[in-house]
């Protein structure tokens, strides 16, 4: 039932242009896909509303856009040359090739039961996979190869003279950026503790997935802070749970999502890393397997700072005016993935009503506010009215334009992409009442109002 769903989602994408296999004319590339006109936009409504709500609407968080190419050397200090990897596991048989904890995972979901796989060795998974007798999901033998760990990052060899190229990796996560330049946005800027640097751009993992839409990608982009604070002058967990509030907030209210769908969880000992004093996960309740993480939210503590201190060996610390003290600040990071509330927002959205279904997108999110249609396209008059209102609303709007088919087909197609209004112009718009028919996709209902009346009507209903 639920993977029905998934499948819905997954087939609409593709049919209305929201999102596209990646190279697919060329037989495509796994785990890489493309946004087609409607996904671009959305993309874009989720990615301005992200940065609206966490830098422009707060007066302690500024922005940055590091370079997406970085020295190994910060990749080196952070750990992530060294552990940032994935055990990974082959079958022998078919050559499908998985996440060995995916694997045990999934295995131990459908007996109804939780694994913890977090920290374990490579032996330590294959044990499991022998132990429990897990078969392979594609073919259903077991016939596993060792499980071998591999690295996450993307090598990028910088220069054109062979033996004389430098390593450098594209970013696994924007977080380091901000590390990096940390002093740089405290000597540029007016910034006192505490405050929050943000970041949203892309990221690149090499990553082994299940195949889940853009759940997991090996390209995908974050939005990340690392809110910097002194923790002898503040209260840690202030931050934390103001931070909780507002990603809450931003899926239930900004977003539009059903508060059922979302929880929090709280990551055990065994799972957080050494240095973070606290993580918790807003999960989403996917088609797919359920609850998954949608957003991070972690006490990363100075750990960052410290280790570009010791690598780099620059000064990375703060002067604290007040007590003439340095200060290497603590931080808290709320992370996301931008592609992931999509693919949440799209779920939640899709809604089935008799023979019709639709995207229950809020107006502000959906990649047209408004669509405009003359009643018949063989009339000029028609026509010409229908444009000029087109055109006033396009300067404050982005509005669709359809004058194919008959009306039924005309709100089926943007009931599917989430247009929330369209609005026809018809013979009683110039003969009788200078008003419009605007009709509503989560009732169907229409009403007639007033063309000076449009504007105004769908900057209140957002
Ligand atoms: N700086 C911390 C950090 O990057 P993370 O949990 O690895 O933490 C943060 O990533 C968020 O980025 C995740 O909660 C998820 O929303 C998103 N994300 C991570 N890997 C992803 C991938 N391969 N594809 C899509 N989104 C991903």
């Amino acid at each position: 039932m639920s993977q029905t769903l998934m499948e819905k989602v997954a087939a609409l994408c593709k049919r209305r242009g929201f999102i596209y296999a990646g190279s697919e004319i060329y037989g495509g590339v796994a785990n890489t896909y493309d946004y087609g006109p409607m996904g671009a936009e959305l993309l874009r409504n989720i990615r301005n509303l992200w940065w609206n709500n966490f830098v422009h609407g707060r007066d302690d968080v500024v922005g940055l856009d590091a370079s997406l190419i970085s020295s190994h050397k910060i990749w080196d200090a952070s750990g992530h040359t060294a552990g940032f990897s994935d055990a990974m596991v082959d079958c022998k048989n078919c050559k499908g090739r998985y996440r060995a904890d995916h694997v045990i995972e999934d295995h131990f979901a459908k007996k109804g039961t939780e694994q913890n796989v977090e920290g374990l060795t490579p032996e330590e998974f294959k044990k499991i996979m022998v132990d429990e007798k897990i078969k392979c999901a594609k073919c259903g033998k077991i016939d596993w190869t060792d499980v071998r760990k591999f690295n996450l990052l993307f090598p990028v060899h910088l220069g054109i003279v062979e033996g004389d190229q430098s390593l450098a990796y594209l970013r696994g996560e924007t977080a380091q950026g901000i590390f990096v330049n940390f002093k740089n946005v405290v000597d540029s800027t007016r910034v006192k503790l505490p405050f929050g640097i943000a970041q949203l751009g892309k990221s690149f993992r090499n990553e082994i997935t299940l195949g889940n839409s853009i759940f997991r990608t090996i390209e995908f982009e974050q939005g990340e802070i690392e809110y910097f604070f002194d923790p002898d002058k503040t209260n840690w967990e202030e931050i934390f749970n103001g931070f909780k509030d507002s990603m809450w907030d931003f899926a239930v209210n900004k977003l539009g999502v059903n508060a059922d769908n979302l929880r929090w969880r709280v990551h055990s000992d065994d799972e957080r890393s050494f240095y973070s004093k606290r993580t918790e996960d807003l999960e989403y309740n996917y088609p797919f397997g359920g609850f998954k993480e949608l957003w991070g939210l972690a006490y990363r503590t100075d750990y960052d700072l410290n280790q570009h201190i010791k690598h780099s060996g620059k000064d990375l610390s703060i002067l604290d005016t007040q007590t003439n003290k340095k200060v290497v600040p603590h931080v808290i990071e709320p992370a996301v993935g931008i592609n992931r509330l999509m693919l949440m927002t799209l779920c939640d959205a899709y809604t089935e009503e008799g023979e019709r279904s639709f995207l229950k997108l809020k107006p502000s999110l959906a990649p047209y506010r408004a669509a405009v249609f003359p009643l018949l396209a063989n009339k000029p008059e028609l026509v010409e009215k229908a444009r000029e209102i087109y055109k006033t609303l396009q300067k404050d709007f982005r509005v669709a334009w359809d004058d194919r088919g008959n009306i039924g087909k005309r709100y089926a197609s943007q009931d599917e992409i989430g247009t929330p209004y369209c609005i026809t112009i018809d013979f009683d718009t110039l003969e009788k009442d200078q008003k419009v028919t605007i009709r509503f996709r989560d009732s169907a209902a229409q009403e007639r109002i007033a063309i000076d009346q449009i504007k105004d009507y769908l900057i209140q209903n957002t």
